[in-house]
């Protein structure tokens, strides 16, 4: 093969165009990405969530202990959006098992809270314990001295490393009379929602005589168990490795919340920011339509925090006024009534965007602002991108709501760039509808998503070659190989390289592009594959991550194009090879992509470009199709006559350290 580098034609290309896009799929944000350790930790959890569960999912009483029931109440709760609460009594011991255990390690500290109030004053006691129910952390006493709600905080110290460890939670055997109670703003006595469980006992009146015979009731909620340690130290925080692995890639961007998740199953199911931030036990947990719940602990606030702390844009995705497929009652009202938010709530909705941007970018002086600001954030966070809609079907509802809230950010905010959306891209979707619709609005970019088998990656090297430049620009938002059986392997990450060659190569037209979906928890995924595998204590990156984590740490913003010559005409070898190169302005390096899809080595000549006579930095992913655990290897090597020899089935990455500019290139 020969590539000749023609400088001439060097043109400027996204310097966004590798992000990240984190969908609360797979168990990604409860029980993943966010640290919470406690699991159902507010007694929120319904059917509605999952068949099977209920407020006291996760939770059990020790049965060594009477009474043996959990009862739920939601007379009078800590907050209207977190209706149900637990009623403990003497003697009764209630033990979180947290996601899959808890996994803790000695000598680290555990930042644990609750809330909670009584009548009389008493004690609490928490500690951690192993499966034996042997203590493995220090016991906590907690007093509890408020008859309205207040909050309780204490540190458990882990005395064990232990994967499957549980939070344990004994209330005394008596009240006690040391302590005076006090007392923060009260709410109405009032039940809000109700039972909705099998198993748990619903209490229905707090004057009934269900008080325990000794004498103490305590009514508690929102238990929560923190590592001290989360990505960068952030209360409320993220789970240090997992942030860390996906910091790594050097994402310019992160996508949030969905997905399928942002629109939602069904109107009610809509994921709405503004339900996200604030207090925890003001935030408004909601089923997902993945078949789990979302506490939305984390919640907007931390998404921004995450990309300022990561120097990635933040993209926030938000429904266009009409749920998945547009199905207003959800799943279970797919064949009935399509339809959106109501057009006479569609200015409130809208006026939630709008507010959206000022809570991102507005100063104190501003409602908005000041509450980003009390949130312990008084610099704007730069908002510059909003996606509006995810993979919708164009509908004629779809289209009237999206057109009202384009025209809105339009007007008010000129300064953001709307994402806009289409249908996914197959045979009868709504791809060509979309694009077409977006083309006509002046929308400025697409959010468009292909999952394609490798194949079509490797046959369809010009698909963005030919795509016309007066169109909106192309967010490539959802993508990645699907093989049968769904392996994420060296065959399905080498296609996800070569296609991610070409469109480098079109970075002046694709602005963005994020692999999906990012995260998934082993045994509870919902979709294959996925970028980044993880249990409680480890994160296993996929081969697909290792070509992420490439092209992100060695991204470009000048493309320089190169002819391709191939001692052969036979098409199907051809499209086997792909190349990129590209000059990163900040270090004045020059990268050089390699891309062999062919069973056999080859060798790759350079004319017009210079690989010089210091070593430089290569980078070779190589094995065998079907593995599933190669990764990367790094190692310095001069490079000798321009030559460089590809192995069968590999990704090669050549970086050249401070090169001569551009214009310096011997020929
Ligand atoms: O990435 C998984 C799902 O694929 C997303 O939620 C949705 O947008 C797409 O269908």
């Amino acid at each position: 093969v020969t590539v000749e580098a023609d400088v001439d034609k060097s043109k400027r290309i996204s310097d966004k165009l590798i992000g990240v896009f984190f969908e609360d799929i797979n168990y990604a944000a409860d029980g993943g990405l966010y640290a919470e350790l406690l699991q159902n930790r507010g007694f929120e959890y319904s059917r509605k969530d999952r068949r099977e569960w209920n407020s006291t999912t996760a939770w059990t009483i020790d049965t060594r202990h009477s009474p043996h029931e959990i009862k739920i109440d939601t007379l009078n709760p800590l907050h209207p959006n977190n209706p149900h609460h637990v009623v403990l009594e003497s003697g009764q011991t209630l033990v979180n098992e947290g996601f899959d255990g808890i996994a803790i390690k000695q000598g680290d500290k555990y930042d644990f809270s609750m809330f909670a109030k009584a009548e009389k004053p008493g004690r609490i006691f928490v500690k951690l314990i192993d499966d034996k129910g042997n203590a493995v952390s220090n016991e906590a006493i907690i007093k509890v001295n408020a008859k309205h709600w207040k909050k309780y905080a204490s540190v458990l110290t882990a005395r064990q490393t232990v994967t499957n460890a549980k939070l344990q939670v004994a209330v005394s055997s008596s009240s006690s009379s040391s302590s005076s109670s006090s007392s923060s703003s009260s709410l109405p006595d009032k039940h809000i929602g109700g039972a909705d469980g099998p198993t748990a006992i619903y209490v229905s009146d707090v004057s009934s005589s269900r008080k325990s015979k000794a004498g103490w009731e305590v009514r508690c909620d929102l238990f929560s168990l923190f590592p001290q340690k989360t990505f960068k130290n952030r209360k409320n925080g993220l789970r240090a490795d997992l942030a860390q692995a996906i910091a790594d890639l050097s994402p310019r961007f992160v996508r949030f919340p969905g997905g399928c998740v942002a629109h939602g199953n069904g109107i009610e199911n809509i994921y709405r920011w503004k339900e996200s931030i604030g207090r925890l036990e003001e935030r408004k947990p909601d089923f997902n339509l993945w078949g789990y719940h979302q506490t939305r602990g984390l919640g907007y606030f931390e998404y921004f925090q995450f990309c300022e702390d990561i120097g990635a844009e933040p993209l926030p995705v938000l429904a266009a006024g009409v749920p998945c497929q547009n199905s207003r009652e959800g799943k279970n009202g797919l064949a009935g009534q399509q339809g959106g938010i109501p057009l006479e709530e569609m200015e409130a909705y809208i006026q939630d965007i709008l507010d959206l941007i000022e809570w991102a970018n507005g100063d104190k002086s501003t409602r908005w602002g000041k509450l980003r600001a009390q949130a312990g954030h008084p610099e704007p966070f730069h908002l510059k991108y909003i996606g509006i809609g995810n993979e919708d079907l164009i509908s004629e509802v779809f289209k009237e709501r999206f057109e009202m809230i384009f025209n809105a950010i339009k007007e008010k905010h000129p300064e953001i760039t709307v994402v806009g959306t289409t249908g996914p891209f197959y045979e009868g979707s709504d791809y060509e509808e979309g694009w077409r619709f977006a083309a006509e609005l002046g929308v400025p970019m697409v959010d468009e998503h292909y999952y394609v088998s490798p194949a079509w990656m490797i046959y369809n090297a010009d698909f963005y070659d030919k795509y016309d430049r007066n169109k909106p620009k192309v967010y490539l938002g959802e993508y990645a190989a699907h093989l049968p059986g769904r392996p994420n392997n060296l065959e399905t990450a080498l296609a996800e390289a070569l296609h991610l060659c070409n469109v480098e190569r079109n970075g002046d037209v694709v602005m963005m592009a994020s692999y999906a979906p990012l995260l998934a928890k082993e045994g509870h995924t919902q979709w294959n594959p996925d970028l980044i595998y993880f249990n409680n204590t480890e994160v296993k990156p996929t081969v697909g991550y290792w070509v992420q984590k490439l092209f992100g740490n060695n991204a470009g913003e000048e493309y320089i194009p190169a002819r391709v010559e191939m001692a052969t005409d036979n098409a199907k070898v051809r499209a086997r090879f792909a190349h990129s190169i590209v000059r990163d302005a900040a270090t004045g390096d020059y990268i050089v992509k390699l891309v062999n899809m062919l069973p056999v080595e080859i060798t790759v000549a350079f004319r017009n470009f210079d690989f010089g006579d210091l070593p430089v930095e290569k980078t070779v992913l190589t094995g065998d199709p079907s593995d599933k655990t190669a990764k990367p290897a790094t190692v310095k090597e001069k490079i000798q006559n321009n030559n460089v020899v590809l192995p069968a089935y590999s990704f090669t990455v050549l970086r050249l350290s401070k090169h001569l500019p551009i214009s310096d290139i011997s020929t």
